[in-house]
Order: C-alpha cells, then structure tokens, then sequence
C-alpha cells in the first residue's frame, strides 16, 4: 500500500518534471533578431496615444517626460518606459503610438491606452464603478486587426511578415483592480473579477497566435499594495494590515493571486500552441527588487512608498491637484524615486525594473 503510494507519488513527481521540461518556459526563447514589437496595455506602457484621444490628460503637461526626452510625450512617467527599455535592448526605435498618423510603424506598433482595463468598461458600469471610455484590450485589438489589414492579405503572408516580431500583451489588470478598489469596492468583490481579466488577457493571446503571432510575452501585475494611491485608500480602513516594506498586504494578496492565476492559463496555452513562443514576465518581482535593493539601486530609502510628484493623498489623475497640475509639487531628484505620481513609476524605477525583465526573459538579441 505505501510502495503502492510512493511509486504513483514519484510517478507524479516525473511527469511534473518532464511537462516542466517542455511547457514551463525553459525551453522557450525568444529567436534573435526581433525586427519589429508590438504593444498592448494601459499607462505603465502608453506612449502617446491616451493624450491623443483626451488632449488635457495629466501626461501632456510638464513635468511629465521632463527627464526624458525633455517635454511631455504622452508617457506617464518623468521619462521612458519599460518597452522603451525593451525596444532598445532589442537594437529598435522607439515605438510610436497608433494614433499618431505622421509616425513610421516600420518597427511596430504602441497600442496601449492610458486607462485601459483587460475587461471592457461596460463590465465595470453596470457594477455601478466608473471607468473611462477610452480604448480597453478589446478595442485594441481591433486597431490590430484594422493595421494587420494593411500590412498583409492572407494568413500564411500574415504570419511571414509577422515572423521576427515580438509581441507584449500588457501589463493588463492593473486598471481592473484600481478602478473598482479607489470607489470602495473590497478586495474580496474585486477577486470574483480576476479570473475574467486573465481569461479575456488568454482569449486575446490566443486570437493573436491565429492571426499569425509567434512570439508573446504575457506580463503579470504589479504588487499593487505598494503603490501610494492604493495605500491612501486602504489607509481609511483601519484594519488594515501591512507587509514588512509597508505594503497593504490584501492588495498584494490579491495581485499575487491574479498572477498565480494567470501563469496557470498561459501554461495551458503553451500545451495549445507548442509551437509558439510564450513567455510571462514577472513584473511583481521585480518591482519587490526594487523595495529589496533600494540603497545598491539608489533610491531614497526614506521614500521608497512615496510620489515624486503630488500632493500626498492624490489618487485620481483628472483631479487638479494631481502631478502636472498648477503649483503641484515635484521632487528634485526623480531618479532617487520609485513611484513618480502616486500611480505610475520613475524612469529610473522602470530602467532596474527593465533590467531584471530582460534578463529572466532571457532577451539576448543585441545587433
Ligand atoms: C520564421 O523564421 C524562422 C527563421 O528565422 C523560420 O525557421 C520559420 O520557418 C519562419 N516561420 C514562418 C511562419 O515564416
Ligand atoms: C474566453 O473564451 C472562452 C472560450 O471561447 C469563453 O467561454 C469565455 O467566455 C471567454 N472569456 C472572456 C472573459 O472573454
Ligand atoms: C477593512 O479592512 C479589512 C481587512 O483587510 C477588510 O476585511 C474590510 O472589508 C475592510 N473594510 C472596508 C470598508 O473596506
């Protein structure tokens, strides 16, 4: 009876390994060169298309892009971003926004909006919370779809032109819990939402593999409990409970939940499409790098949890008092800074972040 056990146990045990062998990612790379990359997602990878569509947005103004590349861009940080990371490790321009018409795509496509859930802001209306109309996951891949339409006519040509490209699709997620928790909602309400982002985030993947896409990288979520706008809501609650770096640790509970989840998804896919190179990124970690290694890294460790820019207790972008606001107050030094605006990071925060990312993904493509 226990030999019995043992041997199915370790029966079990090999087949864990060896389906590891094979779908969790080991054997997967990214084929050297990437000619061009594609991007879907919300602010922490908008390069301009969000300001495009709503001109007064915070991150038209200064001191948004005041490091990089000296004026605001559309990107909601003090300068570049992790895609503009990616872009140049991968030997790339940087990529321009769909909705910039005068723009050369010839190496991508940026598709990302500020604001963007994974699930469409219809969901969340008639859950009573408020999301803005701009373009979620869904309408973004319809702006795909229309610019795949001009690029290629069939699918074999599709898939040609669309070899020696890679494609991220997020970080997705972050809007699906920031906009139900900063109106109230409990971490436990906003959980029953977490396995309908990831599967909308899969389903998309998947259409994007049919289209022809062989290359995808699936980011997972933030820690969002370390972010300042989710600790100025929970900070109302006074049961709230914190992590050793000051983290709500419901919120990373949730966050971390949301990327076990998510991982389990995209192995299933992997076993769908074996042939396609699938890889998640694991942007939690690597922003707990940043917390882990804040004096190698230069941060001031005294505001590790704390905006460079913004009043403290500014959590809502389209507020006056938010960063680019009149008289609204800006660190000296945003390269000593994690968190830019309460919401988003610094460039410097993005550039370790990026560090990291590209080198767990195993990016090696230097041209
Ligand atoms: C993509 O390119 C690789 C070599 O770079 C080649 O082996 C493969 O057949 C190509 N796939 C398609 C669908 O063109
Ligand atoms: C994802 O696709 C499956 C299968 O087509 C479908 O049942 C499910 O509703 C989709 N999920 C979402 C969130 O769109
Ligand atoms: C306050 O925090 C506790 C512990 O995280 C949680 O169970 C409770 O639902 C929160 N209350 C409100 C009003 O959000």
């Amino acid at each position: 009876m226990l030999l019995k056990y043992l041997s199915n146990l370790i029966f079990a045990f090999s087949i864990s390994i060896l389906m590891c062998f094979s779908l969790c990612g080991v054997s997967q790379t990214i084929r050297c060169p990437i000619q061009s990359l594609y991007q879907f997602g919300d602010s922490i990878s908008d390069t301009g298309n969000a300001i495009r569509i709503v001109p007064l947005l915070a991150a038209s103004r200064r001191p948004y892009g005041e490091t990089f590349p000296g004026k605001p861009t559309g990107r909601w940080s003090d300068g570049r971003l992790i895609i503009d990371y990616i872009a140049m490790t991968l030997g790339l321009p940087l990529l321009n926004p769909y909705l910039d018409k005068t723009a050369s795509f010839n190496n991508g496509v940026n598709f990302a909006v500020a604001s963007a859930t994974a699930l469409d802001p219809s969901f969340y209306l008639v859950r009573g919370i408020i999301n803005p109309p701009l373009p979620a996951l869904a309408s973004q891949l319809s702006w795909f779809k229309t610019y795949i339409r001009s690029i290629c006519s069939t699918p074999t040509d599709c898939a040609d032109k669309l070899n020696g490209s890679l494609f991220f699709v997020g970080e997705f997620g972050y809007n699906d819990i920031y906009y139900p928790y900063t109106q109230g909602r409990s971490v436990q309400e906003i959980q029953t939402y977490v396995p309908l982002v990831n599967q909308l985030i899969i389903n998309s993947t998947r259409e994007l593999i049919q289209l022809g896409v062989s290359q995808v990288v699936v980011p997972g979520n933030f820690p969002l409990g370390c972010f300042p706008t989710f600790l100025v809501v929970a900070g109302r609650n006074r049961s709230t409970a914190y992590d050793d770096f000051g983290c709500v640790k419901s919120v990373n509970d949730l966050t971390s939940y949301e990327n076990d989840d998510r991982q389990r998804a995209l192995n299933s896919l992997r076993m769908e499409f074996p042939n396609t190179v699938i890889l998640y990124a694991d942007y939690y970690n690597a922003f707990l790098s940043l917390l882990r290694q804040a004096t190698t890294f230069g941060f001031d460790t005294e505001n590790l949890l704390t905006p460079c820019c913004g009043d403290d207790g500014v959590y809502n972008a389209l507020l006056p008092t938010f960063c680019g606001g009149l008289g609204v107050p800006v660190c000296s030094n945003p390269n000593a800074r994690i968190h830019w605006d309460g919401i988003h990071l610094t460039q410097e925060a993005y550039r370790r972040m990026s560090e990291i990312i590209i080198r767990n993904l195993g990016i090696n493509c230097t041209q």
